[in-house]
């Protein structure tokens, strides 16, 4: 059921894969509450066909870009602008990826162009979109542009390898561009730390199944989903959040400020058995 939230608002969403992407269900949301806007993903992705059934679903032109390309960039604000008859009212940046990560490569062994890429694809394309749509004068006033964002950024977690350093700059990149665009324009720009999500994306992570138990049972109202997170993209674009900018939010069950859980040590104690605890400590 929709709210009207975003009735009349324009927008562009980048990084809907597929149905599982966090991307696809703002969309979706983002219909529903009765905004128009573009699509966009890479070339390859736009291809694939999965990105043209959402395009359909939610009458939405897709507009293919490698977001680590300015020219691309510009295409799409140009030609969103065009299409939608205006300048956008928000922005979604949902893109990661790192091909440490995919070749397997670890912290303590990366290969510093895959590192180069991670940082490009991951966190400075957030720049890239917003000096991009600064120049182009193409977000309106009060306009909102968020990226997504996860709290290995301040936290280090096994695995999660050089995406913490992406993170980490893309929050800091909102940061200091959101300061830039609040005082000359008045947009707003955040990140959203999601809890460990079920993605291709997601999957790529290094035992994301264990990570995402655990996050769930140290987190007192549970994981949150990507339809969730949806649900906190469209109140971060609608009017409703006027005056919150330069923030990196946490939407993950609490789990950020959970030090240990009952439930998390319930399971963590299952695996001694008492002689074990003993011995140990
Ligand atoms: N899944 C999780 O556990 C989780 C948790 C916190 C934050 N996030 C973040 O959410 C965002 C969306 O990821 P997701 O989990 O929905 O996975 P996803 O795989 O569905 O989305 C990632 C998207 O990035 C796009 N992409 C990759 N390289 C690109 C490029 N050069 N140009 C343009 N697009 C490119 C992919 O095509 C894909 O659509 C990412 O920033 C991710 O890090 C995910």
């Amino acid at each position: 059921m929709g709210f009207d939230l975003l009735k009349g608002k324009r927008g562009i969403i980048f990084g809907a894969l597929n149905d599982m992407s966090i991307a696809w269900k703002v969309a979706e949301r983002a219909y529903e509450e009765g905004a128009r806007f573009t699509l966009s993903n890479t070339p390859v992705a736009c291809r694939m066909g999965e990105v043209v059934e959402l395009g359909k679903k939610c009458e939405a032109e897709i507009i293919p870009a490698d977001a680590t390309n300015v020219a691309d960039l510009e295409n799409v604000f140009q030609k969103s602008m065009d299409v939608l008859g205006g300048k956008v009212d928000f922005v979604l940046h949902s893109i990661g990826m790192s091909l440490n990560v995919r070749k397997k490569r670890v912290y303590h062994d990366l290969d510093y162009n895959y590192l180069t890429k991670t940082l490009d694809i991951s966190a400075i394309s957030f720049h890239k979109m917003l000096q991009v749509a600064f120049k182009m004068d193409a977000v309106s006033e009060w306009g909102s542009v968020l990226g997504l964002s996860y709290v290995a950024a301040q936290r280090t977690f096994y695995g999660y390898n050089d995406m913490a350093d992406a993170k980490a700059l893309l929050e800091s990149i909102g940061r200091s561009f959101g300061y830039i665009y609040g005082r000359e324009r008045k947009v707003r720009v955040n990140t959203i730390s999601q809890s460990p999500t079920v993605t291709t994306a997601g999957s790529g992570v290094k035992g994301i199944d264990g990570l995402i138990d655990f996050s769930d049972r140290m987190s007192p109202l549970g994981n949150a989903d990507a339809a969730d997170c949806a649900d906190y993209c469209l109140t971060m674009f609608s009017d409703l959040t006027r005056k919150v900018t330069m923030q990196n939010l946490f939407h993950d069950g609490g789990f950020s400020n959970v030090g240990m859980s009952l439930r998390a040590m319930t399971q963590y104690n299952k695996s001694f058995d008492t002689d074990d605890i003993e011995t140990k400590y």
